[in-house]
């Protein structure tokens, strides 16, 4: 009893310690989000969770008690929680209460859940509601960025919806602005909230860029002077996935450092067809430069700002073929960068969407009680993308992680010498120099050397020869390949779906042949430079 005491005494206190240990505010330094007292970086990695549909309340609220719920969000490795507000819930709405709208929706059967699971919310106000969950989750330690998503709470983001632009039947300007001002004074003590979106995924017919810079410019100005804590989230046009237009004419204040730049990334932004087409590596290339020209050149432009994938998401039933297809290319790129980001979605359910009663979310992470991952396989998936990979502070020498991003796993080396991949909570440390160099395990004077096909590469002290020269020989950059004695290139492999090793072999569709319809992304490794432990 005595020790059981003790322990679950130690586990409560790491854990405080674990959730107090980045102070708050947040501000940005270059293109990095920091911690503002000590500049230590913080890297966001967050769940979406929705409150913006007609029944004006954070989702799931009838399925799981909201502790429960927060504590779903930490023991999946989420530090964030973004969560979606529509404007209406703070200005027109404000004075109607929970209750009254779902007897007003006829959610007879969710109202009974929110009776059972959180009685609480069902008298307040939508306002109230709100102010609860973003209270409740800043007790727990996680860091809320408030999404405005729409004007008129429901589903979004269809082209005409008349909540797409400023202009549009519901979105009007004056009333988004009295919005995002109330609510940015409502949470101005609450250091949890660390930043606010301006708004999702502009779009439609009236969208151009005069609007965003004049609309854009004045909301951040006005958040800015009612809460100067939070960080400035703006996106750009067409969903959220073109912020282009400021390579010619950037935005001139970065808000005493508040300010963010997100974009979103689906397999169907874009050209959503790409995923269909082949060869996948240069679909996974094409996609891959239309993100960096689009919204990632902001990181590395003359006075670079941060980038927060604000979302993406995938079919987590593993279905959708874009989207396997899609997401190796993705965590590629989110890895390379490491870029802030959050998924789309927590919730497995919605009370109410698009006209139906208890829709549910494919793409949730939960599943459609709330009881159980929707795909036991996603934290694995996750766990690289989730560390922090760059640290802008960090005094540690940069080493390489060799990372495969269709499992989601990291090569290690065992302790007799063998490779494998393994769940990145680790990695071995690999020195690399460039195209057509050696991959020397760190410390060591052993690099690979592939010897075959179909044979595991080895670790060899013979790291002159052809065999242990390493290139990127494919248009995505993420076959590692080096010549056999035939003067034939041989590709990294994990060998099977459900096999751990590591073999090489002929390479998959490397050159740039449409008529090679093979699926390479089993031969995908991406050298990640880091400099953390
Ligand atoms: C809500 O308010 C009504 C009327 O004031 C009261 O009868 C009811 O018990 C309250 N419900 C809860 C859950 O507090
Ligand atoms: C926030 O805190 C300040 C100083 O403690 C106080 O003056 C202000 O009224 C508070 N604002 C809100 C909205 O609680
Ligand atoms: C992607 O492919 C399209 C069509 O082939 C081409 O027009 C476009 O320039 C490519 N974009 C990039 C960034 O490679
Ligand atoms: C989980 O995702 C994987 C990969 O996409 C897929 O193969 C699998 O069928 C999914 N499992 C479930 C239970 O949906
Ligand atoms: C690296 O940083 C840590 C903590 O910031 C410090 O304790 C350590 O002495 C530093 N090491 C070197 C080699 O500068």
């Amino acid at each position: 009893m005595k020790t059981n005491s003790l322990l679950a005494i130690l586990l409560v206190s790491v854990s405080l310690f674990a959730s107090l240990s980045c102070s708050l505010p947040l501000s940005t330094s270059k293109r990095w989000i920091v911690d503002t007292a000590s500049g230590q970086r913080v890297k966001l990695t967050c769940v979406t969770w929705a409150a913006h549909l007609q029944p004006m309340l954070a989702e799931g609220l009838d399925k799981k008690p909201i502790s429960h719920i927060a504590a779903e969000v930490i023991s999946r490795r989420f530090n964030c929680v973004r969560l979606t507000w529509a404007t209406f819930m703070f200005t027109r709405h404000a004075k109607l209460n929970v209750a009254e709208t779902f007897d007003s929706l006829g959610l007879k059967q969710a109202k009974a859940g929110l009776a059972k699971n959180n009685p609480f919310v069902l008298n307040m106000t939508h306002v109230e509601a709100y102010e609860a969950v973003v209270h409740l989750l800043g007790s727990q330690g996680i860091m809320v960025i408030l999404d405005n998503h729409v004007s008129y709470p429901k589903w979004c983001c269809a082209y005409d919806d008349g909540n797409g632009f400023f202009g549009d039947s519901y979105f009007r300007p004056k009333e988004w602005l009295q919005g995002l001002i109330m609510v940015a004074k409502l949470f101005n003590n609450q250091t949890q909230v660390v930043g606010m979106s301006l708004r999702n995924e502009l779009r439609g017919q009236r969208q151009n860029e005069n609007d965003w810079y004049k609309y854009m410019l004045r909301g951040a100005k006005e958040v800015h002077k009612a809460n100067p804590n939070v960080l400035i989230l703006v996106s750009g046009l067409t969903w959220g996935t073109d912020l282009s237009f400021l390579k010619t004419k950037s935005i001139e204040s970065n808000l005493d450092n508040k300010l963010v730049y997100e974009a979103h990334w689906y397999s169907f932004s874009g050209d959503p067809k790409i995923w269909e087409l082949q060869p996948l590596n240069r679909v996974c290339a094409n996609a891959t430069g239309w993100f960096s020209a689009q919204n990632g050149f902001l990181m590395s432009s003359e006075s670079p700002s941060p980038l927060f994938l604000g979302e993406f998401g995938f079919d987590q039933r593993g279905v959708n073929q874009a989207d396997n297809r899609f997401l190796s290319c993705l965590f590629a790129y989110v890895a390379e960068k490491d870029l802030d980001w959050g998924l789309w979605a927590l919730q497995g359910s919605y009370y109410f969407r698009e006209g139906h009663v208890g829709h549910e979310e494919t793409f949730g992470v939960l599943d459609f009680h709330w009881k159980h991952l929707r795909n036991s396989t996603f934290p694995k998936r996750f766990r690289l993308i989730q560390n922090m990979i760059q640290d802008p502070n960090s005094n540690v020498s940069k080493s390489n992680i060799l990372y495969h991003p269709l499992s989601g796993q990291c090569v290690q080396v065992n302790n007799k010498n063998k490779l494998h991949l393994k769940d990145c909570k680790s990695w071995t440390k690999w020195s690399f120099d460039g195209y057509g160099a050696t991959i020397r395990l760190m410390g060591t004077a052993f690099c690979l050397k592939a010897v075959g096909h179909g044979l595991p590469p080895i670790l060899s002290d013979d790291c002159l020869s052809q065999q242990s020269a390493w290139k990127f020989v494919s248009n995505s950059k993420l076959h590692l390949a080096a010549l056999d004695g035939q003067g034939k290139y041989l590709c990294l492999q994990k060998k099977s779906s459900t096999s751990s090793e590591i073999l090489t072999r002929r390479c998959i569709c490397i050159e740039d042949d449409s008529d090679c319809k093979e699926n390479p992304q089993i031969q995908w490794f991406k050298l990640l430079s880091t400099n953390v432990n």
